[in-house]
């Protein structure tokens, strides 16, 4: 059975050759890990950061890739990781995402005084401005969606995942924010109707997600 189902893929993945070149190379971890050393200083050797760095650790691999994709391509525009990525291929990208998605990523916790507020906005959005529920794309306990892009948020930095939201909620009238999800515009007008406060609280409950 095993073996038919490989077969399977197999055959699928040379119907759909045509697509090869805008699909993700296949990562090699051991090889991102060589790739990896600098980006220990910020994100930690293991991919577990300080805040306000970026956990990178147990991330989805295509959501690592198109990000690493984007910051070189300055379709995300990160001022701090200048010259991080000069020269990286395709190949040296999808090898890095490979790395830090292999790895463990370390807990968080959620301000007590946030959880109610931060629950709420994750598990219904605030219909009558346009936010979506976060669950329904970052799953129930904010592992996200691999196959899909759709990052994990659990365990993150209360603190970075509150400077995207803002950057996206910026994004959505000033190409100065940020503006690399899509031409649906997901995170965008998600972000937009959210209030500073509610973007306090849904990131502190998001870093206490297990
Ligand atoms: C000098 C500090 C620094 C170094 C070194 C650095 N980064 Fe970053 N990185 C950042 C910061 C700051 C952000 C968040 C930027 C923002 O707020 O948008 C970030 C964001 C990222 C993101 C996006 C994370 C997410 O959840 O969307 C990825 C992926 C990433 N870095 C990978 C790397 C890789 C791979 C390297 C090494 C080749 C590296 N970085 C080196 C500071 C650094
Ligand atoms: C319809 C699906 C969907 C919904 C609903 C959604 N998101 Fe997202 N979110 C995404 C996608 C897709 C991305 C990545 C965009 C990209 O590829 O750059 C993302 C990215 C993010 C990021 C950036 C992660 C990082 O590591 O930089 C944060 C933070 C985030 N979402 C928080 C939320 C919160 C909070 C809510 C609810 C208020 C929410 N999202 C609702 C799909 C969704």
């Amino acid at each position: 059975m095993k073996k038919l189902a490989v077969l399977f893929c197999l055959s699928l993945g040379w119907t759909s050759i045509g697509f090869a070149a805008t699909t993700k190379p296949v990562g090699d971890a051991a090889a991102g890990k060589n790739q990896s050393v600098a980006c220990g200083a910020c994100h930690g050797a293991d991919g577990n950061s300080a805040s306000p760095f970026p956990k990178l650790a147990g991330q989805g691999e295509k959501y690592l890739y198109k990000q690493l994709q984007d910051i070189r391509d300055d379709l995300r525009v990160v001022p701090t990781m200048a010259g991080q990525l000069v020269g990286k291929t395709d190949q040296d990208l999808a090898d890095i995402a490979a790395y830090f998605s292999s790895q463990e990523r370390s807990g968080g916790h959620t301000d007590p005084q946030l959880l109610e507020l931060g629950a709420k906005i994750y598990r219904a959005g605030v219909p009558d401005r346009k936010v979506a529920a976060c669950i329904a794309c970052h799953s129930p306990t904010g592992k996200g969606n691999a196959p899909a892009g759709f990052p994990a948020l659990a365990g993150q930095h209360a603190q970075y995942v509150a400077d995207q939201l803002r950057a996206y909620r910026k994004g959505y009238d000033d190409p100065a924010g940020r503006t690399n999800d899509g031409e649906a515009m997901i995170m965008r007008t998600t972000a937009s109707g959210l209030s500073d406060k509610e973007i306090e609280a849904v990131s502190s409950y998001v870093a206490g997600l297990k």
